[in-house]
């Protein structure tokens, strides 16, 4: 109800600077009598994905929360999962500033945040505080001057120390702000990755008693041949979802808009139709082995279920929060 007030003040505010501001205020806000200003009732809709049951089918996308800060605050407008990271295994400050930009006549962000976090053990230490009751999801990747050949192993650091607090492990191999990391995505590198990966929580498995599902992210600017031989991959490997999809550095959409030159991963409506695509294409190759996370420019209750309909189990959603506001949250949720 407020969300359009608000929201014409925090555009206001250089866009990382409006997100600190606002995670501020939800911190604050959050597990207090005050709580009721952010926390909306939402209706029950189940959903089994990965093994999982979430309560309903929505969840936010990773990157707003990195470092898990505000997960019950977030938790509170009605996710029925939330993504946290990404996470590398050290902390690293990311890119220098400026590098996050809203191209507001697209709804769309760029961003070249380059995996800007606190570390894997603030991370857990924050969600061992937190009590949403909801999925947890947590997103890894590597450190930046990790070098490629080695990136492996910061997946499996990560996984290590997850393992314990995770719903699902997402392990991120597509934001084109780390050089060299959509790499992965490819060949030899990626069954080598998803080998490890499948090892490793093999083991974590057999440690905890526990099994935590494995999603792998996947970008949206990969050719068709590309995109087959990736599903093929994850389902000779038995990875347990893919989220599709991350940013695109593709620009077409936005051409001779303020912002579109910059360097970066381009989200929100501009990315909507190329990720339902990929979404489309995927669930052809996949036939049902193994479930979609659909995300890329959800900004409405249609967008979500495009997304559905395309193929996708459960939606995420980033930069439609930031231009729609929590309202969206309950929207989607009521009606899908
Ligand atoms: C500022 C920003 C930071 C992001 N950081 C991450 C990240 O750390 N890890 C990740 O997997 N995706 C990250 N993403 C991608 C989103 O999770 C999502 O895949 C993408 O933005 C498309 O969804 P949207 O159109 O709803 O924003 C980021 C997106 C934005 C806008």
């Amino acid at each position: 109800m407020f969300y359009p007030v608000i929201k014409k003040a925090l555009f206001q505010l250089d866009p990382e600077r409006a997100h600190e501001f606002t995670f501020q205020q939800l911190r604050r806000l959050s597990n207090t009598p005050f709580e009721f200003l952010i926390r909306q009732s939402v209706p029950t809709k189940p959903v089994t994905c990965m093994g999982l049951s979430f309560k309903n089918p929505l969840g936010l996308a990773a990157g707003l929360d990195k470092d898990g800060d505000c997960i019950d605050a977030l938790g509170a407008m009605g996710f029925g999962h939330i993504e946290v990271g990404t996470v590398t295994p050290r902390p690293q400050p990311g890119n220098d500033k400026p590098r996050l930009f809203r191209v507001v006549e697209a709804e769309g962000l760029i961003n070249r945040m380059g995996f800007n976090n606190h570390g894997v053990d603030n991370l857990i230490e924050n969600v061992k505080k937190s009590r949403f009751g909801g999925v947890l999801g947590i997103n890894i990747g590597k450190n930046k001057d990790t070098p490629v050949e080695q990136g492996k192993d910061d997946y499996l650091i990560c996984m290590d120390k997850i393992y314990a607090h995770a719903g699902y492990i997402a392990s991120n191999i597509s934001s084109p702000n780390t050089p060299g990391l959509r790499s992965l995505q490819y060949g030899e590198a990626l069954d080598d990755l998803l080998q490890a990966i499948k090892n490793k929580q093999e083991a974590l498995h057999q440690q905890y008693q526990k099994y935590v599902p494995i999603a792998v992210k996947i970008a949206p600017d990969l050719s068709e041949e590309e995109l087959i031989q990736i599903a093929d991959s994850l389902v000779r490997h038995n990875i347990d979802g893919v989220i599709a999809t991350n940013t695109t550095l593709n620009r077409d959409l936005i051409q001779g808009l303020n912002h579109c030159g910059q360097t970066g991963g381009l989200s929100g409506r501009p990315l909507q139709q190329r990720s339902t695509e990929v979404i489309r294409r995927l669930a052809q190759e996949l036939n049902g082995r193994l479930p979609i996370i659909g995300v890329g420019g959800v900004d409405s209750l249609t967008a979500a279920r495009e997304k559905m309909a395309a193929g996708a189990s459960l939606v995420q959603i980033y930069s439609g929060f930031i231009f729609h506001g929590p309202r969206l949250i309950k929207d989607i949720i009521t009606h899908i």
